[in-house]
C-alpha cells in the first residue's frame, strides 16, 4: 500500500514512521504541508497518490488550545476537513487520530465508542467537532481516539517527571484524572493492523488499565529506581488553563473484535524506560 502520514515528525508520527515496514509511506511534517492550506493538502494527496492517510498532524497543546482557539479550531477541525476532502478526491482511506478528551470525565465505567461527546476544554472541543465533521465528509473513515500518549520523538510525562525527579526530593501530582497512558509505539502498531484490516468507525486504541498521573508517575519513578517521593495532589491544587476530564478510561470493546489487544500500560512503561537512555546519576544504589 501507498500510505502518507501527516504529523510525521511529532510523538505518533516518529513511531508510525519507525514501526511501518512492508508499505510505501511518505512522512509529512508543517515543514512539508501545513493542513491549514487546502490547496497544499490536495497537491501533496495528488503527488504522493496514497491508498491510505493517516492524519496525526494536530495542534496539541491542550493549555495553549485554550488561549488561541481560532489556531486550534482551524488546524484540528478544519486541517482535518482539508485532508479527508483531499483524500476523497484521491479515492484515499483515512485514519483520524482523536481524544479521550473528547467525553466530559463524568462517567465511572469506561466510555464506549458510541457515547455522547460532551468536551470540557477548547482542545476536546476541535477534536469532536472534527469527528462530526469528518464522519460527514468520509462515512467511511476509521476515527482512533487514544490517551496520554508517552514515547520518544516529542514531549512526554514520563520525560517529564523523570527530568524533575533528577533535581527535586519530591513531586506533586493530580491524584484525581484517571485515564490510560498510551505508548506510541503500541498505538502506532494498532494503527498499521487497524489499516491493513480496511476499519471503518471509531474504535479507541490506548494500553490496556488505568491510572491516575499521580500513580503513572509513582510507577515511573519506582521503575527507574529514583528516590524521589510523589506526592498526590488535587486538580485544584494543580490549576492549568484548560480542564481536563477526570475520569476518560476509553473501552477497547471495536478494537478488540477486530482481533487487536493492546499491552498493559505497566509492561509499555517498561519498554519505553529500557529503550530511553537513563542517567546514572539519578540512579539510587
Ligand atoms: N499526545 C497525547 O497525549 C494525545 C492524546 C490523545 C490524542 N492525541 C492525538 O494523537 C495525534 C498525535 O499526537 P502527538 O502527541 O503525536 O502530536 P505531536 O507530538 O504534538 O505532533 C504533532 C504533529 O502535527 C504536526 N502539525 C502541527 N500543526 C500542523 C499543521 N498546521 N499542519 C501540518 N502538520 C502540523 C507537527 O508537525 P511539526 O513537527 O512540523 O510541527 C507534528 O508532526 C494528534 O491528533 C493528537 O491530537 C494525542
Amino acid at each position: 500500500m501507498r500510505i502518507t502520514i501527516f504529523g510525521a515528525s511529532g510523538l505518533l508520527g516518529n513511531a508510525l514512521m519507525r514501526e511501518w515496514s512492508d508499505d510505501a509511506v511518505t512522512g509529512l511534517s508543517t515543514r512539508d504541508v501545513d493542513i491549514r492550506d487546502a490547496k497544499r493538502v490536495q497537491q501533496t494527496a495528488q503527488e504522493t497518490r496514497p491508498e491510505w492517510i493517516v492524519l496525526a498532524a494536530a495542534y496539541t497543546d491542550v493549555d495553549g488550545c485554550e488561549s488561541h482557539p481560532d489556531l486550534a479550531f482551524a488546524v484540528n477541525r478544519d486541517g482535518a476537513a482539508n485532508v479527508a476532502t483531499a483524500a476523497k478526491l484521491v479515492g484515499a482511506r483515512l485514519t483520524f487520530l482523536s481524544s479521550d478528551y473528547v467525553f466530559d470525565g463524568k462517567k465511572t465505567t469506561p466510555y464506549e465508542t458510541g457515547d455522547v461527546r460532551n468536551p470540557q476544554s477548547v482542545y476536546g472541543r476541535t477534536k469532536a467537532e472534527a469527528e462530526i465533521k469528518l464522519l460527514e465528509l468520509m462515512p467511511d473513515c476509521c476515527i482512533v481516539r487514544t490517551s496520554w500518549l508517552f514515547g520518544s520523538g516529542g514531549k512526554c510525562f514520563p520525560d517529564t517527571i523523570l527530568k524533575l525527579a533528577a533535581s527535586r526530593p519530591a513531586l506533586d501530582v493530580v491524584n484525581d484524572q484517571r485515564g490510560s497512558p498510551t505508548f506510541a509505539v503500541d498505538l502506532a502498531r494498532a494503527i498499521i493492523q487497524l489499516c491493513r484490516k480496511s476499519a471503518t468507525g471509531i474504535v479507541h486504541a490506548t494500553n490496556s488499565g488505568n491510572c491516575t498521573w499521580f500513580e503513572f508517575a509513582q510507577e515511573i519513578v519506582r521503575s527507574a529506581g529514583l528516590a524521589t517521593t510523589v506526592r498526590p495532589a488535587s486538580s485544584q491544587q494543580m490549576a492549568r488553563p484548560a480542564p481536563r476530564p477526570a475520569y476518560s478510561v476509553l473501552s477497547p470493546t471495536p478494537l478488540q473484535a477486530l482481533g487487536i489487544e493492546m499491552p498493559s500500560w505497566q509492561d509499555a512503561l517498561r519498554r519505553y524506560l529500557e529503550q530511553r537512555e537513563r542517567p546514572a546519576s539519578h540512579v539510587v544504589s
